[in-house]
């Protein structure tokens, strides 16, 4: 199976969220990016439960939710009940990782852990059949459109080793500063889905980002 894009909504226009939603539904884009800032883990705030309950309505591919807040246990239930395909939360702010990764599971959602650019992937040793996706943060949580931290290639390709060995099926998300100059790259060392907030939604005609990004021929 070829990778996943997942734009992330984070740098759509909120002015004008329906029709930036309808973009990324006719496009070769495979899901949903929605991105939940608190203001207390990371130092921004986006946009929570009732926009993503909007932007669900409308929305006819998986949605792939990523909690940048403290006590995302709190609200696991909610992020079901309006559709989350993905669930994910992180490591650092899990005291009780294993049971988290669990009660998203048992909501019948994919369990995803992010990692911050500091955290290393051998952290993840004692959960690795716990997840279904590990989110490594190839910038630092907070914002759109900041420059993609390199030491992340060799994050993949510890974590695929480490998932090979384990024999689980859990994928390997990018998240932060993808882009046309190094999507193929993060293929290569082994990522199987592509978050791409800024390279899509600030490109000339955001659909021929997508199939760019996708590997597909775009016309001239
Ligand atoms: C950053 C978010 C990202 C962000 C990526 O905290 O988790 O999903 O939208 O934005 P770009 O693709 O612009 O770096
Ligand atoms: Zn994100």
């Amino acid at each position: 199976m070829g990778h996943l894009l997942a734009p992330s909504i984070l740098a759509a226009d909120f002015a004008n969220l329906q029709r930036d939603v309808e973009t990324v539904n006719a496009s070769e884009a495979d899901w949903f990016h929605l991105d939940v800032m608190d203001g207390v883990f990371v130092p921004n705030i986006s946009f929570g439960i009732p926009v993503i309950k909007a932007i669900a309505k409308h929305a006819k591919k998986p949605l792939d939710v990523h909690l940048m807040i403290v006590d995302p246990d709190r609200y696991i239930d909610a992020f079901h009940d309006l559709g989350a395909d993905v669930l994910t939360v992180h490591y650092e702010a899990c005291p009780h990782l294993h049971r988290t990764l669990q009660a998203i599971r048992a909501k019948g959602m994919k369990a995803g852990v992010a990692l911050n650019p500091h955290t290393p992937v051998s952290l993840l040793q004692d959960v690795i059949g716990e997840f279904d996706l590990v989110c490594l943060m190839s910038v630092n949580p907070g914002f759109g459109g900041q420059k993609f931290i390199e030491r992340t290639y060799q994050k993949v390709r510890e974590l695929r080793g480490m998932i090979n060995e384990a024999g689980t099926s859990a994928m390997i998300e990018i998240d932060g500063g993808v882009g046309s100059n190094n999507w193929a790259k993060l293929v290569d060392a082994g990522a199987d889905v592509l978050v791409a907030g800024s390279s899509t939604f600030n490109a000339p005609v955001p659909a021929d980002a997508i199939r760019e990004m996708k590997g597909l021929p775009v016309e001239a």
